[in-house]
């Protein structure tokens, strides 16, 4: 959905690349807007563009390099147009800062997460400068939480679904993460504010809400609301069809919380992201996850209790230091004892400035390479065997837009976040009810049975 037209004289045109999790989604949906506002428009590529942001991710070594790479490929476009402007905002503008100016001398600001409501101020003045005066800005700004939300630029394909920001930052300091560093301490929205924009999504036509933050579950507002209250009012809001929440800390997932996922059904939909990262007590220990593999079982069965149809996700790390294969099999066991309908697993990357480098990492690159194929495997026939259990099913799917392998085809979820996959007549963002024939380990077949909407 677009954000307020701007009455600003037109600036020319932006280009943004996002990497990472829907926060960096999200937040490049506000840099966007920022930038709308100033009166630019966006670019259909960045060969196009007079601005353009690389939102990064350093969550992996991996995401972080990738970045890199790209830069190279974007001064090709500066060699040929010098007064194109190069912002590094996200993750990994936070954590290098300086130093990036070091690697890509080309590049014109830096960024961190928490300073993405300066945007416009910096653009503003390095277009103006005849000689550019470089810039980082890396302040952990505690009012970061209160970008205004009628300038955010929804960019998906439909207005349909939107993420809500609840909570910024995270308290937590798992061993092996740097999102503390480049996100900083939580901060948290007042829920009249929370409550006014999902009030003012509905007016416009969305009816699913995903809420957000590193730990959206830790939310409690200056007044004491958590998500537990947040849930209750949201999901009285005319229009509000589906609320989801996402990502969750094991160790904060509360009785008031479960109690009200239970109480706002189907409204708050029947499947969490629950990541619980190891099987094995000790590996727990170690990641300082503050939880044991007991008392996640416990969590899952209490929810379980509440919802029974309740479906949970999780993220693995494989391969973390000190690991042994009798704490990896208790991953697998853990994973044979949950059945989840999502699993992402990764290989243990350190980080810089992580607690995790004072530990030894002893598990050798192969074993880990080793360790995740035989996890996803199994993960893999967790799936097949889930999702078959569908066959035959009528479900409610919203129509997020044209399949990504078959253009010819929709994919839309399900209230437990099952991707399927029809054909037929429909737009993006309607409801429609299908009936599955056909399952894969990772989405189903639909075909339609009567429109609800
Ligand atoms: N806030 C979320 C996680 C956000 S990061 C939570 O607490 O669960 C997303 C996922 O990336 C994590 O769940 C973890 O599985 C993975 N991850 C984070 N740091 C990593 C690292 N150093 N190496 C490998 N995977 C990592
Ligand atoms: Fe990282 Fe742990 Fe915070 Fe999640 S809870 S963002 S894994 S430090
Ligand atoms: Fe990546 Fe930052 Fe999200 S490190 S996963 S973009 S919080």
């Amino acid at each position: 959905m677009a954000g307020n037209a701007s009455d600003k004289q037109p600036q020319g045109r932006y280009y943004i690349e996002t990497w990472g999790c829907q926060m960096n989604v999200h937040d490049s949906e506000k840099l966007a807007g920022s930038l709308h506002a100033e009166g630019y428009t966006k670019a259909e590529s960045a060969e196009d563009a007079d601005v353009i942001l690389l939102n990064t991710c350093s969550i992996r070594e991996k995401a972080a390099e990738k970045m890199f790479s790209d830069l190279g490929r974007i001064r090709a476009i500066k060699n040929r147009r010098p007064e194109l402007l190069i912002g590094v905002c996200g993750c990994v503008a936070q954590q290098e800062g300086e130093a990036i100016f070091r690697r890509a001398p080309y590049v014109d600001f830096v960024m961190g997460p928490r300073s993405t409501g300066s945007l416009p101020e910096t653009v503003r003045r390095l277009r103006g400068e005849t000689v550019r005066k470089r810039t980082v800005d890396t302040e952990y700004r505690r009012d970061s939480i209160e970008f205004p939300f009628d300038r955010i630029r929804r960019e998906g394909p439909h207005s349909a679904k939107a993420f809500v920001t609840i909570i910024e930052g995270c308290n937590h300091r798992c061993t092996y993460c740097i999102v503390p560093t480049t996100r900083g301490r939580e901060v948290y929205r007042p829920m009249d504010q929370v409550l006014a924009e999902v009030r003012s999504l509905a007016e416009r036509g969305t009816y699913e809400i995903e809420f957000l933050g590193q730990t959206v579950n830790a939310y409690r507002d200056p007044e004491g609301n958590t998500l537990a209250e947040l849930l209750h009012a949201a999901s009285e809001v005319e229009g509000i069809r589906r609320l989801r929440f996402t990502t969750s800390h094991p160790a904060q997932m509360t009785d008031a919380i479960m109690d009200a996922m239970a109480a706002c059904r189907p409204i708050v939909c029947p499947y969490l992201h629950l990541p619980v990262q190891s099987g094995s007590t000790e590996v727990l220990k170690a990641m300082r996850r503050g939880y044991t593999r007991e008392r996640y079982l416990e969590k899952i069965e209490a929810l379980r209790a509440r919802i029974p149809q309740i479906t949970f996700g999780t993220d693995i790390i494989v391969g973390f230091p000190t690991e042994t294969e009798e704490d990896f099999q208790q991953t697998l066991s853990l994973l044979r004892e949950v059945e989840y309908d999502s699993c992402y697993s990764f290989a243990y990357s350190p980080r810089p400035g992580t607690a995790s480098l004072e530990l030894v990492d002893n598990v050798p690159q192969e074993e880990k390479a080793e360790r995740l194929a035989r996890l996803q495997a199994l993960q893999k026939s967790i799936q097949e065997r889930r999702q078959r259990r569908w066959i035959g099913r009528e479900v409610e799917v919203l129509v997020e837009g044209p399949s990504k392998t078959n253009a010819e085809r929709w994919t839309g979820r399900t209230p437990e976040n099952r991707v399927v996959i029809f054909d037929g007549e429909t737009a993006p963002g309607r409801l429609e009810r299908l009936e599955i024939v056909e399952s894969t380990p990772f989405s189903l077949r639909g075909r339609q049975v009567t429109p609800v909407s």
